[in-house]
This record gives C-alpha cells, structure tokens and sequence, in this order.
C-alpha cells in the first residue's frame, strides 16, 4: 500500500531536489552574491572606488555597538546611492492599514473573535492598497507590538516601490503566489511558505499566481530570531539550513516611479526617475529570507499529557523581557498523536499572551467545523477559549491508538500585548457572529457522585 497523504507527498518531493536555484541556505549567515561577475569588494567594504563605478552603502538593521551576536549588517554595491531613491515626500492615506497604538471607540476587542475567510473585491488591489488591518498592538512610536492584516493582491506593483521604516513583516501566504522584488534579491512566495522582509528593505510585489491571500504580521519590534531549543538540543523544530535568502538581482531602469515609505504609521510618497532595486552586489546578514514550513519537524508528547504549544514555535521575536515574547510565529501542522490516557487537543486555556490565529489549510483539531482556511480568529488577553463542544466529546472518548493529524496547517502569531481590533475587523470582515456559541452546548457532568467521568 502506498501513503499518498499530503505531507508524505511533501517529504517525497522535498527529498527529490537539493539547495534551490536562486537561494541560498541559513538563517542569519553573513552571506554575499554578486550579480555581476567582480562588483563585490573583497576583503574591505568601502574601497576609494567600487567595481563597474558602483556606490557602495551599508543598510544597518541594528544599532553601530548592538552585541555582536545580534548586530546586523548589510553592504550592498549599487547604481546609486539610496539618497537618489528619496526626494521631497507628500502624505498619501492607506485606508485600511493602520498602525498602533489604533484603539477605535467604538469597537469592542474584549471578546472571542472567528472570521471566515475575507472574499476578494471586484477592484484590482496591490499589495499595498490590498492590505486589511485586522488587529494592532503596543505602540509603534516606542516600537514595541505588530498588527495582523489580510492582504487580498490581485494587481502587481508597477514602477512602484515600498519599504516600512516601521516594522519588519512576516508573511504568511495562505492563496495565490507571489513575488517579493527586494533590493537583496528576488523571493517567490507561495502557500505553505513564509518570508521575513527587514524594515527598512524595498521592494515591490508582483503577482504570480492570482489571486492571492494571506496574512502579515507587522512586527514594530526587535528582529525574528530562532527559538532556543533547551533540552530539545540542536535539532528538529526549524532548522537554520532550511532558511533561503536569495542571490543579489537587480534592475536598471530609467522610467518614472514612486516610492512609498511607511514611516510612524504613515504613508509617504516619493517620485524618482529609476527603479531604486539597483543593488549589484551585496554582503552581510541583515537580508530578506523565506522558508518552507513543511520543513518544520515537531516534537511533542510521547508517553501522556499536552505540552504547551511553545513547543510549536517556528520564529520568536523577543520583547526585552526574557522569555515573553513581543511575537511568536507557532505552526500548527501535521503530525502524529500517541500520548496515553489524555486528552489530545489543545486544553482549556486563559492566557496572558494574546493569541492570533489563521487557518493556511484542512481542518484544525480543537475546532473541527468553522474554522477554514483564509479564517481567522482571536483570543485576546485573558478571555478564555478552548475545544467546542464536537472536539470536546470527541476526544473524551476516542479510543486513544496512534492517530495522525493529516491534511492541517494552521498558525498563531502570539504577543505579549492586548490586540485591538480595528473598524475593519469589527465592522466589514466576515465576522462569526456565532463562534462564541460553540462553546454553549458543552454540557455539565459534575454530580457529586465518585467515579463520575
Ligand atoms: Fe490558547
């Protein structure tokens, strides 16, 4: 008998090709990629003149004396210096991105939240005028927090151009592929794959494959970064090889262009007469990445009980208290169940962490109807959640044999501040006005009686 499941079918293909063409392995190596043969300086970083009368520029994404550790660093070689891309700027409105601190009055984000997948509109949306705010958090002036947006892309970035002073964003494509055209490089980007593009890094966005939806996470704070593993060791979870930055591209192009900058929550534009994605070469570790989450290797319980889902921790952006996360990216994907005598989903929980959650694909184990894929939902700070009533019952009395959740991805982005939902959210998403009620009919057992389960 052959296993055609999806994630067997995964682990076949992925076994069938080696490093990608265009990419290159590790999370946070200090790479370099010429495009053309000789630009990259070496041994040295500024030489009195650059290779094919380049400029060279360096793009800090740490401060000069961050740790050695965390200090990040890019040189890039280029056509011309960033100062050529960045004249006068006007205020532009992007109504449906917003930015924290975004507490609407009249909104209550005190509550369990599910929405079904948001439909595209009839209007040809890039990835900039496609973007819908769903929840923001913290305060991006102090640049602490992030927002979850919605992006719905079906028009591709014509000489125009964008970079967030504000954030990096980890995107989560769930339809639809896309192209992310980075100064760094060029990363292709579809479902079951996410990518991480630095603050401060411009691109634009074309569509590969429309059209395309999927979720952001705009994260005002300090970078992603690899969980620590603890006793886990040095394996399994996300592993650093398993990371693609790609090799220097870039264009040379004379033509009218914009560049809109997001900056405090704000979006300016700028107008130049070149494309700004000049970048020959470049070295250094401050560089956009993507990375395939069927590559992600779970661990979990093997004899009884549920661990915490801190176990599931794909990327972790920390907030300067040790151990609290500003975000957690945590995906939630197939894998077997085996624990004894327990009872397998997620538990009853209420937590201080506030957490977000979208659906990439099949059926999730806690909520076995209402949550598909393109949902979302929230379980904000300390509002409790759990099973529904199906998966509670199910689960109590399923004959416990190893059991293999097949066919599901879905993910959580987890911070340590309460999410405020924006207009949007509340008012015009395809909120589930009932989702609070699948928890009513879990019925009371308790009688007082001994032995009772
Ligand atoms: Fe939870």
């Amino acid at each position: 008998m052959t296993d055609q499941s999806p994630s067997r079918r995964m682990v076949q293909d992925r076994n069938a090709q080696g490093t990608h063409p265009g990419y290159m392995p590790g999370f946070g190596n200090d790479f370099e990629t010429e495009a053309l043969p000789g630009a990259l300086p070496q041994g040295m970083n500024s030489p009195q003149k650059c290779e094919y009368g380049l400029y060279g520029e360096q793009l800090s994404g740490t401060a000069f004396t961050a740790p050695s550790h965390q200090n990040e660093r890019t040189w890039c070689y280029r056509i011309r210096p960033s100062v050529k891309h960045s004249r006068r700027y006007t205020k532009i409105d992007l109504p449906y991105w917003k930015t924290a601190p975004h507490v609407v009055e009249d909104v209550i984000s005190l509550g369990q939240y599910r929405w079904d997948p948001v439909p595209h509109s009839d209007t040809p949306l890039t990835w900039l005028t496609g973007m819908r705010t769903m929840t923001t958090a913290g305060d991006v002036n102090t640049q602490v927090g992030m927002a979850s947006h919605i992006y719905l892309v079906t028009a591709s970035m014509v000489d125009e151009y964008f970079y967030s002073a504000d954030s990096e964003i980890l995107i989560v494509p769930q339809e639809g592929t896309l192209r992310f055209f980075t100064e760094l490089g060029i990363i292709d980007l579809a479902p079951q794959e996410i990518a991480i593009i630095p603050r401060g890094l411009l691109y634009r966005v074309e569509v590969v494959e429309g059209p395309a939806r999927g979720f952001v996470c705009e994260n005002y704070g300090q970078k992603f970064e690899l969980p620590g593993r603890g006793p886990i060791g040095a394996n399994c979870m996300a592993n650093r090889r398993d990371f693609k930055t790609p090799v220097a591209a870039f264009e040379d192009r004379e033509v009218p262009s914009t560049v809109t900058v997001k900056w405090c929550g704000q979006f300016h534009v700028t107008e130049i007469g070149h494309s700004p994605l000049d970048v020959v070469a470049w070295h250094g570790n401050y560089a956009p990445v993507k990375y395939d989450l069927t590559t992600y290797c779970p661990v979990g319980a093997i004899l009884f009980d549920h661990p915490d889902p801190s176990i599931f921790t794909v990327l972790t952006a920390p907030s300067g208290v040790p151990g609290t996360a500003n975000i957690d990216f945590v995906l939630f994907r197939e894998r077997w169940m085996v624990a004894e005598d327990t009872f397998r989903p997620p538990w009853y929980h209420k937590n201080i962490m506030s957490e977000l959650m979208g659906n990439i694909y099949g059926q999730y184990d806690a909520k076995p109807q209402g949550f598909v894929p393109g949902g979302m939902s929230l379980h904000n700070m300390m509002l409790p959640h759990g099973p529904d009533r199906e998966a509670f019952e199910g689960a109590s009395s399923a004959e416990l044999a190893p059991h293999k959740l097949d066919d599901t991805m879905s993910f959580m982005f987890e911070t340590r501040f309460p999410q405020h939902l924006t207009a949007f959210a509340a008012k015009e998403a395809p909120l589930q006005d009932d989702y609070i009620d699948c928890w009513t009919s879990l019925e009371k057992k308790f009688d007082g009686t001994p032995g009772t389960k």
